[in-house]
């Protein structure tokens, strides 16, 4: 995966160097939210792009405008989507060492036009897809720690 940076990175490295105490408690989920998120992210796995598929749709009913925003062929939307979840599942065996990355992983989202609201509408559209993608094994407990995760990465990437 690729994360191509061409922002002024300068203007935003003081928060780049945020103290270890913000970031970590910026990253906290339990051990056992992180046993859920992984366990149900390896039951998508294998179908990931469908599961794009799905979520895309979902993303564009809630927010038509955003689809505007996303070139390309829905094949390389897919390959994206495959991208940004295992990032996603990377962070929790990463924590707050992953936190600077994500920040340009913002700032490149910025750079798109990618405001606050567009990471609720995103974190909307995936849970509803997790729920279709993963059923009853989608627990009221497996929710709460996607919708955690979720949260944690916005506050970073959105700050
Ligand atoms: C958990 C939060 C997110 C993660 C981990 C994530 C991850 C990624 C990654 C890895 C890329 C590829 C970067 C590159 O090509 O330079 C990307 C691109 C992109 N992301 Fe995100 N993203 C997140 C949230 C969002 C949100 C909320 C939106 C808008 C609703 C969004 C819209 C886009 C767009 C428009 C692109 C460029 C797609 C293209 O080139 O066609 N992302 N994202």
């Amino acid at each position: 995966m690729s994360v191509a940076i061409q922002a002024p990175v300068a203007k935003t490295s003081n928060h780049l160097a945020l103290p270890r105490a913000v970031v970590s408690a910026e990253m906290q989920l339990t051990a056992k939210q992180k046993r859920l998120i992984r366990k149900s992210f390896l039951k998508i796995e294998p179908a990931l792009n469908l599961v794009g598929t799905l979520f895309y749709l979902k993303l564009f009913r809630l927010d038509p405008t955003l689809r505007a925003r996303f070139e390309g062929p829905a094949e390389m939307q897919g390959r994206k989507f495959a991208a940004a979840m295992k990032l996603t599942a990377i962070s929790l065996n990463h924590e707050d060492g992953l936190a600077p990355t994500l920040k340009l992983l913002g700032v490149r989202h910025r750079q798109l036009g990618i405001k606050a609201r567009h990471y609720r509408t995103m974190a909307r559209a995936l849970i509803w897809t997790l729920e279709q993608s993963l059923e009853k094994s989608f627990t009221r407990e497996t929710k709460h720690a996607w919708t955690a995760l979720l949260g944690q990465l916005t506050r970073i990437m959105a700050a």
